[in-house]
Formats: structure tokens, sequence, C-alpha cells
């Protein structure tokens, strides 16, 4: 259904993040979201981490192969630094301060969840690698997807087919459940920015509550322009 046409703000886009444990259905939110807002005059861009630029594209290769592993967790993070450094600096800021929406598949709290609360890399060396490579910017907004550890490993096999589980989907049963429950503790302690939705849902459900949040947070006090988008 055409959404009616949005009355254009002008000035910087919005910032949305999408996070979650793997099999978590992000990518195909990310999309429904996407096209939700361009439906509705918004220019979007859709972009993922590690990579979104040609020079992170090469480090996720590299570390989703599981090199980074064998350098150690410091090291690790300091490539998906070095990633987030390109990829913010050449698309990210350029697209937001065009005015265009940008949408993420999985940013900072990946790295916090991932590298921080598992990894055990301390707070202190996050905290500078991301002064370094974010600086002030933050989500605007960020869906953490919640999913049982066993749903989102079988979703993640069916999409892998044939493939080999790539560095993190290698992990064992206790890493995916530490993980779910590193997403919902960072969920619980910035409700502001963060929500958290049951990704166990089907996809339209989901994406329902997706919209609803996005639509409650940005237009709901922006009157004339999709206050009156159902
Ligand atoms: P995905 O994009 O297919 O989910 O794969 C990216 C993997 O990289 C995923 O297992 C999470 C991991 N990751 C980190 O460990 N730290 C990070 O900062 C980011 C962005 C991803």
């Amino acid at each position: 259904m055409a959404e009616p046409a949005v009355k254009r703000v002008p000035g910087r886009g919005r910032f949305i993040t999408f996070e979650g444990g793997e099999g978590s259905g992000k990518s195909t939110q990310i999309r429904a979201l996407a096209q939700r807002l361009d439906a509705a005059g918004l220019r979007t861009l859709v972009t993922r981490e590690p990579g979104g630029s040609p020079g992170a594209e090469i480090i996720r290769h590299l570390v989703l192969s599981g090199m980074g592993k064998l350098l150690g967790p410091d090291a690790e993070t300091l490539l998906f630094a070095a990633a987030r450094d390109d990829h913010v600096r050449t698309v990210i800021e350029p697209a937001l301060a065009r005015g265009t929406w940008v949408l993420c598949d999985r940013f900072s709290d990946s790295t916090r969840a991932y590298q921080g609360r598992l990894g055990q890399v301390t707070p202190a060396f996050l905290d500078a690698m991301q002064r370094v490579t974010i600086g002030d910017l933050k989500p605007d907004l960020t869906f953490i997807l919640d999913v049982p550890v066993e749903v989102g490993m079988k979703r993640a096999a069916i999409r892998r087919g044939a493939g080999a589980p790539d560095r993190f989907e290698s992990e064992n049963l206790k890493f995916h459940q530490d993980l779910r429950e590193a997403y919902r503790q960072i969920a619980a302690e910035d409700p502001q920015r963060c929500v958290l939705v049951d990704a166990d849902a089907d996809t339209a459900t989901v994406a329902a509550s997706v919209w609803t949040a996005v639509r409650d947070r940005f237009f709901k006090a922006d009157v004339g322009s999709m206050a009156s988008l159902a």
C-alpha cells in the first residue's frame, strides 16, 4: 500500500541501527523498514558492519575468516575499529549530512556485546576505540532483535546452507546464550535509545513493531508530516 508522501524536513538524516544475535532477522527487518521509509518519501541508505565501505568490506572478510581471532581479542577489536572508522568517515557521516536516513546492520553495540562482554576486552579499551572511530556519533534509535538462541542458530544454519559457519557462528551454545543476555542488558541500560523487539514472531509482526517504534520516535510530534500514517 502506498504511503502518503512526507513533507521533507531539511537537515540531517537519522541513524538507526539493528542489533542481535545470529539469525535474529536483522537484514530482513532492515529491508522492510527501508521500503516503508522509501515509500514515505525519505531517502534511505542500508548498510552493515563490519563492512559497508570498500575498505571495511576487506576487513570484514578477514575477521569473519577467523584471522582476527588468531591475533587475540584486543587486535581483533582493532580490526573492527578500523573497519568502523572507514565506514563512518566515508559512508555514514556523509549520508547523514545529506539528509539520508542510514539503517545499519550492527554498529558499536556489537563491539560492546561480542568483544566487550563476551571477549572480555576492557571497557577502557573499548571507550578509547569508540572515541577514535565514532566520536560523538550515536544512533538515534537501536533495535535489539531478541530471539531464543536455538531459533536463531537454526535460522542461521538454513541461511548458510552448505557453507561453513563463520568465526562467530561457530562459537558454542553458551557463547550465544551469553550474547543474548549481553544484548538484553544493553537494551535495559539505555532504554531511551534501544528498543528490545521480540523477534521470535513472524516477519510481518516484527516489522509492525519496528515501524510503530520508528513512527512514535520520529513522527508523532511532527504534525503535518507522518503523524497520520497508520
Ligand atoms: P553478520 O553481519 O553476518 O551478523 O556478521 C558479523 C559478525 O561480526 C557477527 O557474528 C558479529 C560480529 N561483530 C563483532 O564481533 N563485533 C562488531 O563490532 C561487529 C560490527 C560485528
